[in-house]
Parts: C-alpha cells; sequence; structure tokens
C-alpha cells in the first residue's frame, strides 16, 4: 500500500539512528547480489546467473530475456529500451536500443486529410510499430560488458516458453482485459489458449512453443538470429501482409547505440542518467538541481507546501522537455549542458513563488500521450556493478499484434513521435520540431533508468514504468532516498504525484493527499485531480559500510519480486 506517512521524517531519523540500515518486511537483504524485477521468476532467472559467476549485465540480459516470456504486457523482444551501467571502477556507460522510425515512416502519417492527429491511427496498427531494438540492445551489452556466454543467458527464457510456467492471476487478469477489447487480432485472440484452445485458467502451465523458437534462434545466432534470416523474413512478410511498412532493410539496419550517460549531483550523490533520446535523465537531474536549492528540513514530506514546490519542479522540467529534447542524431542543437546547470536550476526556482501555482501557458509546452506501460529492473553484482534497466512495448502489449509463427508482441512506439508539427494543445498534445517523425529516428522517450552513487559506490539503482509519469516517480523515489533519508521500500511506497507542464493539471494517488492539503493547493491555484496507482517501482539500495544489498519491488506489481543471494 501506498502511505501518506505524514511525520515519516522525524520517525526515520530517530530509527535510523538506533540501526545502520533500516529492517523491514517489504524489503530483501542480500550479500552477493540483488534483483528486482517486475516477475519473481524473471528475477529468480536472474538471481541464478549471479550465482552461476555472472556479473550484472549478464543477470540483466538474462532478465530482460526471461521478463519477455513471463510479463508480455512490456518485457519483449518486440520493443526497445535503455540500459544504464555503473561498473564497480566507477566507469558508467548506457545502451540506447529505443526503437526506430521505418525508412518508410513520413512526418504526417498519423495525420487525417485535414492534416489533425488521425485518432484511427495514433497507437493502432502495424504504421505504428517502431524497428525493435531489444535484442540488439541485450547483445552489444552482452559483447562489450557480459561475462559468461551469450547462450546461457537466453537459455532460462527458452525453458520458460518451452517448458511452461504456472499462469498467474496477473496474465489471467490481463486476459480478461484484453478480450473486453474489440477487434482484436486473431494473434492475440489465440495468445492465452492452453493446448486445447481454451482460455488457460491461473496454475494451468502456460508454454510458448513460437517465442520457444524465436528465442532459440536468437540463442545460437545471436542478434543475427533476430534481425537477419528466418525470423526477419518473417517479420516483413506479416508487416507488409497486414497494413505494416517495416521491411528486411529496416531490420538489418537496426543498430544499438553505446552513449554516455547524463550526469549530476545531489549533495555528495552522483546520479546517472539515461541521455536523449530518453528524455528522463536530463528532466530527472533537472528536477534534482531545482530541489538541492530547497531547504528540505523546513519542508516536511507531504505537505503542502512540499507537493506546491514538487509540482512547480516538475513544472519546469517538464517544460524544457517539451522544448527542446528528441533524437541526438536529428538534433544537434539541444542544450543539453544548459538544461543540466546549477546556474539554469538557480534561475528556474526562483521563478516559483511559495505561495501561488504557475500558469501553464502556452510560451511553453506540454506532452503527447505516452502508453503507461513498461517494465523496469535493477541488477547489482557482488562486485558492485550496478544496472537498471527499462524496456517497453510502449502501451500494455503493444499494438496487439504479432505473427503467431514467432510468438512475440510488436510495439506501437510510433506514437511516442509528435505527430503534427506546430500543434501542441492544452490537453498534452505537443508538436514540437525535435520529436517529430522522420525515417531511421528514434522517437522521444520518458524512461528513466538511473543509477546514484556515493563514494565511488552505487548507492541506488531504480527505475519505473509509466508513459510521461515514469520521469516524475522516479524523481520523486530519488529525492525520498537522498532528500528524505527513506529507505527503499518507504521510499518506493509513499505517495507521488504528477505533473507534466500540460495538462496544467495536478495528479495525486487516490486517498494519500489530506483533504486540508488539497484544499489548500487548489486555493493557492493547482487544478488538482485524483489518480489511480502512479508508477512500479523496482530499486535497490547498497549500504558499502556494512556491504549489504537492500532491494524492494513496488506492492502495485503483481508479480514483482525483489531476490537477492
Ligand atoms: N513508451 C514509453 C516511453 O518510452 O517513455
Amino acid at each position: 500500500m501506498r502511505t501518506s506517512f505524514p511525520s515519516i521524517s522525524l520517525y526515520l531519523y530517530l530509527f535510523m539512528a538506533l540501526y545502520p540500515f533500516a529492517i523491514t518486511e517489504a524489503q530483501t537483504y542480500s550479500k552477493n547480489g540483488m534483483v528486482v524485477s517486475d516477475n519473481a521468476l524473471a528475477s529468480e532467472v536472474g538471481v541464478s546467473i549471479l550465482k552461476n559467476g555472472g556479473n550484472a549485465v549478464d543477470a540483466s540480459i538474462a532478465t530482460a530475456f526471461a521478463l519477455a516470456v513471463t510479463h508480455p504486457a512490456a518485457g519483449n523482444i518486440g520493443g526497445g529500451g535503455f540500459i544504464v551501467y555503473l561498473d564497480s571502477s566507477g566507469r558508467a556507460t548506457t545502451i540506447d536500443f529505443r526503437e526506430k522510425a521505418p525508412l518508410a515512416a513520413q512526418s504526417d502519417m498519423f495525420q487525417d486529410k485535414n492534416g489533425k492527429l488521425n485518432a484511427d491511427a495514433d497507437h493502432k496498427g502495424l504504421k505504428s510499430v517502431g524497428v525493435p531494438g531489444t535484442v540488439a540492445g541485450l547483445y552489444m551489452a552482452h559483447q562489450k560488458y557480459g561475462k559468461l556466454p551469450w547462450a546461457a543467458l537466453v537459455q532460462p527464457a527458452i525453458e520458460l516458453a518451452k517448458n511452461g510456467f504456472s499462469f498467474p492471476w496477473g496474465l489471467y487478469h490481463d486476459a480478461q482485459w484484453l478480450n473486453a477489447n474489440e477487434g482484436l487480432s486473431d494473434f492475440m485472440k489465440a495468445y492465452f489458449l492452453n493446448t486445447k484452445g481454451l482460455p488457460l485458467q491461473p496454475g494451468e502451465i502456460w508454454k510458448q512453443p513460437g517465442l520457444g523458437t524465436t528465442l532459440e534462434l536468437i540463442r545460437d545466432l545471436g542478434k543475427d538470429g533476430f534481425y537477419k534470416g528466418v525470423v526477419a523474413q518473417e517479420i516483413a512478410r506479416y508487416m507488409k501482409e497486414n497494413g505494416g511498412i517495416i521491411t528486411e532493410a529496416d531490420l538489418e539496419r537496426y543498430e544499438a547505440v553505446e552513449r554516455q550517460p547524463v550526469k549530476g549531483t545531489y549533495k555528495d550523490y552522483t546520479i546517472y542518467g539515461m541521455p536523449p533520446p530518453s528524455s528522463g535523465g536530463i528532466t530527472l537531474i533537472a528536477m534534482m538541481n531545482l530541489m538541492e536549492l530547497a531547504d528540505l528540513k523546513s519542508i516536511e514530506f507531504n505537505s503542502t507546501a512540499y507537493v506546491h514546490l514538487v509540482t512547480e519542479v516538475m513544472r519546469r522540467g517538464f517544460a524544457d522537455r517539451a522544448a527542446y529534447l528528441g533524437d541526438p542524431d536529428f538534433n544537434q542543437d539541444m542544450p543539453l549542458a544548459k538544461l543540466l546547470s546549477k546556474d539554469y536550476a538557480k534561475l528556474r526556482f526562483d521563478q516559483i513563488n511559495p505561495k501561488m501555482a504557475s500558469v501553464s501557458d502556452s510560451t511553453l509546452l506540454g506532452q503527447p500521450y505516452e502508453g503507461s506501460h513498461t517494465t523496469h529492473l535493477s541488477v547489482i553484482d557482488k562486485d558492485g556493478n550496478a544496472v537498471s534497466l527499462t524496456y517497453t512495448l510502449e502501451e500494455s502489449y503493444g499494438v496487439a499484434m504479432g505473427s503467431s509463427k514467432l510468438g512475440f508482441i510488436f510495439n506501437n512506439e510510433m506514437g511516442d513521435f509528435n505527430p503534427v508539427a506546430g500543434v501542441t494543445t492544452s490537453t498534452g498534445q505537443i508538436g514540437t520540431k525535435a520529436n517529430l517523425i522522420a525515417p531511421e529516428k528514434r522517437m522521444l522517450s520518458s524512461m528513466t533508468p538511473t543509477i546514484v552513487s556515493k563514494g565511488g559506490k552505487p548507492y541506488l539503482v531504480i527505475g519505473s514504468p509509466g508513459g510521461r509519469t515514469i520521469i516524475n516517480t522516479v524523481f520523486q523515489t530519488v529525492l525520498n532516498v537522498l532528500g528524505y533519508d527513506m529507505p527503499i521500500d518507504r521510499a518506493i511506497e509513499a505517495m507521488k504525484i504528477h505533473h507534466q507542464w500540460l495538462p496544467d493539471t495536478l495528479f495525486y494517488e487516490k486517498d494519500l493527499l489530506s483533504p486540508d492539503t488539497r484544499d489548500a493547493l487548489e486555493s493557492m491555484g493547482h487544478k488538482v485531480q485524483e489518480v489511480g496507482r502512479l508508477g512500479l517501482l523496482m530499486g535497490i539500495t547498497y549500504d558499502a559500510e556494512n556491504k549489504v544489498f537492500i532491494g524492494a519491488s513496488d506492492s502495485g506489481s503483481p508479480e514483482g519480486k525483489a531476490v537477492g543471494y
């Protein structure tokens, strides 16, 4: 349960004065390594790799492949994502395996004949599929930083797919939800059926032979098992016959990219984030720079002053995100150094009126719709190498289409581009240049895999799904740990809010804001709206002094688990 912890700071200061680290039931502790993901089976796979001598990169790759089998809403080989990696010597890097627009993509492909957003095309059908990047990204991570053989990392996922696993209630729920959708593809109608063609029931063994065979090709041929040969041919055939535009040439040309992380500081912590085409790292660090200027000792967690300040910080962070960010290979002029600078933070901080909400007018810009389903995993090995990996199909189950021969689901990530140049609306459609559609361009993402270090050692590994809300839920969790000294489980469970410039609305998690605080915020000019849960955070903190890894998976994740050894 998320809680509002009205007097958490006092409680924690007392608690932590007595104990070196806070022991709670919701946290997992270990001495030799830790994997936290949205699915217990996948976390177990990651830990088995650590036990067999693999490093954090190996474990993250194996966990990601396992999630493609056990958590198909977002775990994938048909989508894309990002890795932030901090090794035990303090060297940080990132791998960008974001999907790309196909060669045949056009800037107006999601517009109607009047040049307006075509709601029938946006996020729908195979034209909304970006060229998948996951296999290339995991393969590059292994080639550069892995230790165990590649085949050993893919094999556990093959076994889960071919031998099957007990169908969990979470997937049973998803099957009901998908079946309620009109116009479900034949592939998806058959996806959750048993071998007799009947709907799978909780506890039945679910096997995915088609996906198992695709994974075997990836195991045996590496990246080429996906981007060339029979898998690539079948993807291209399926696309052509069903209205898609991805070709074998698109697949063959796809490359993951190793990029320098974005780096910032908060007091004596160093923050490593994902650079563009993610907007997550820049925006999170920029917002932490503003929070560093606030005296948090005088701002009680969850008070009116807290919610107001954090909202104003988010409003500014998201306005800059919208104004400037996109694929770096297509936007050489992004002012990244300025956005990350402490001077710019001071300028932005001084604009905040502590008594009144700012107005999100059209001089600054808002965000487009982004799907809210994605998944994150955090890993640390015994040597202190840390991986923060977030990947996605965009919406839950992506475009909900796929070839039954291949057994995996395609993303609908093309919906993360700005669909109509110049059209930015108060409801959140955005038309800035940096993120317009172009062939082979990567669409802007909000995924925010993050690693914080202290004294040269990893201190916090964190990330979340949630579309646009990802940046804010990860930001608040980092702030809770670094600024409010919360242990990882409390930092994850504490109330989250979300503001993204446009629409000019402050969203807060249901039941977690007191009526008095809500009234006070409204009287300051905030438009407030209750929502369900924000984020599903998967985090690890490392207590270097006691050499203890402490992990927690968000209680909102039905199958999530922190597993250590
Ligand atoms: N599709 C969600 C994101 O990339 O932020």
